[in-house]
């Protein structure tokens, strides 16, 4: 494999990280562990990796996110009185515009800041303090941030509910509520799927957040495109390996393999984890999904995009019916309105809890 002049995000130092912490893919817990976690409740709990949630959690959001579609206003005063803090170290337009407005669609407040030179970070405050002082003014806290674990050191900061609104090239568990429930409403499930997901596998955290999502599910067949130098790390292709229902293969050619695709998950190349200009101008548009190689695909397969896209997927592809990238933007919202209110604890007007085993089935 050649060399790949890339920065993964910093790790924090060792200060940072608190000793009983566990990053994924440097020591994340077994499948067992996660089995047997709490299925009952997720009021007050922290979401930094979707493996802080059950199976069973997981669909039931899924759910709550279907009910609050189709009943805005019974839900609009839900966690009136709430305050969220969007902490955002990094970029992003949908993950802090959709949590924020998540809340606001419930009947609560927001703060933040978008950029940490406008807050005391930029004098060099500690996430552990800026998470000790924010807890006393909110009910809730998303964070992004550029370094891998920077979310779970907020966790366990906090004294409030954290949810992981991307660390680094690790983490993006609420993006990948949004692809579930993408996948939910083209197919009517989340198994039995060939899944294609092609472009930068290496830093593209929505993509280890998924793979590690789905194999907890089961039966789906993975299919890795991507250069060479952009593979999907180990620790996400064990995951695959000890999940006996999921496989994988690593492919290079998206024209080959496209009409075997159920979906098919583009992916931008992450300019801002290279180190050398090179290198990225180099692999950016190794892929391009446009109208012809769609051509080659099945009719009914859903092309998914966590967005924002570069030049990955040409504009003409838009106005496929095939084409999902722009429901996920709305699911993001319904997921992410269905997690803070859960996490507050503030139950939805009208909605129904589903008993454990339907859930489940
Ligand atoms: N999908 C996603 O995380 O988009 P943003 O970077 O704009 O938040």
């Amino acid at each position: 494999m050649a060399t790949l002049y890339a920065k993964k995000g910093e790790p924090l130092s060792a200060e940072d990280i608190p000793k009983t912490g566990t990053i994924a893919g440097a020591g994340s817990d077994t499948a067992d562990a996660v089995h047997r976690r709490d299925t009952s409740s997720i009021v007050g709990r922290s979401v930094v990796t979707l493996d802080d949630l059950s199976t069973i959690q997981i669909r039931e959001l899924l759910r709550k996110a279907q009910y609050i579609d189709s009943h805005r206003a019974q839900v609009a005063g839900t966690c009136s009185g709430r305050v969220l803090a969007t902490l955002f170290y990094e970029p992003s337009t949908r993950t802090r515009l959709s949590f924020e407005t998540a809340m606001l669609r419930l009947g609560g407040q927001v703060i933040g800041f978008a950029g940490a030179q406008l807050s005391s970070v930029s004098k060099g405050e500690s996430i552990h303090d800026t998470l000790k002082t924010v807890s006393n003014y909110v009910d809730v806290v998303a964070i992004r941030h550029p370094k891998e674990g920077a979310a779970l050191v907020a966790a366990q900061s906090a004294d409030v509910p954290v949810i992981n609104a991307g660390d680094g090239g690790h983490m993006h568990p609420t993006q990948t509520l949004a692809d579930l429930a993408t996948l939910q409403s083209r197919f009517g499930r989340i198994t039995d799927l060939t899944v294609g997901i092609c472009g930068d596998l290496t830093f593209g955290r929505t993509v280890h957040s998924l793979i590690e999502t789905l194999c907890r599910f089961g039966n789906v067949r993975f299919v890795l495109i991507s250069p060479d130098e952009l593979r999907t790390p180990q620790y996400v292709l064990d995951r695959i390996q000890s999940s006996p229902s999921c496989s994988y293969t690593e492919e290079s050619d998206l024209a080959a393999v496209i009409g075997d695709l159920d979906v098919l998950y583009m992916t931008r190349v992450q300019k801002e984890r290279f180190f050398n200009e090179d290198d990225y101008l180099r692999l950016r548009d190794t892929y391009i999904l446009n109208a012809d190689k769609l051509r080659l695909a099945k009719p009914d397969m859903a092309v998914l995009h966590p967005l924002p896209r570069v030049n990955e997927i040409a504009t003409e592809v838009d106005d496929d019916p095939r084409a999902a990238y722009f429901e996920q933007v709305k699911n993001g919202m319904l997921v992410r309105m269905a997690l803070e209110s859960s996490v507050v604890g503030d139950e939805l007007a009208g909605f129904e809890p589903a008993d454990a085993k339907e859930v489940f089935a």
